[in-house]
């Protein structure tokens, strides 16, 4: 599911840079989507028995973890209105798209 929606965000990249702003719009709405499929994936008392990368704090800060997860998805649907006129395309990706992956790995993703 994640690598999922990072082979995606590497082509929302390259699709931006070239301008095929048809295709991009299309991947990020998959990936607002993929988003919150994603938030139902850690329901509580998944946390035992599962082989995952996932630290235990995210069950301790759910509300925290969800939000940043919603964060994301809505980014992605503004993401879509502002990429066309955007004079710095890279910049605007890193902003509404790579920051959330990051700010949400920095805290709830073990070291790896
Ligand atoms: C709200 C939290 C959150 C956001 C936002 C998020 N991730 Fe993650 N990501 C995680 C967690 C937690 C794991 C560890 C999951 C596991 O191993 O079960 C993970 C794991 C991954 C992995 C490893 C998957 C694997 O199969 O081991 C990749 C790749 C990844 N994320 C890419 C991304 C990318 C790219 C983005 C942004 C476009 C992103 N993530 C956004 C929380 C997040």
């Amino acid at each position: 599911m994640f690598s999922k929606n990072y082979s995606t965000a590497k082509r929302v990249q390259a699709f931006s840079s070239k301008g095929d702003f048809e295709k991009v719009k299309k991947l990020m709405t998959e990936m607002s989507e993929n988003y919150k499929v994603l938030i139902d994936l850690f329901p509580e008392n998944t946390q035992e028995g599962f082989d995952t990368g996932a630290l235990f704090t995210i069950w301790d800060e759910k509300d925290e973890f969800n939000a940043l997860m919603a964060k994301a998805s809505d980014d992605m649907i503004k993401l879509i209105s502002v990429i066309e006129d955007a004079e710095d395309i890279r910049g605007t990706l890193k902003k509404f798209m790579w920051s959330n992956c990051k700010a949400c790995h920095s805290k709830y993703r073990e070291p790896h």
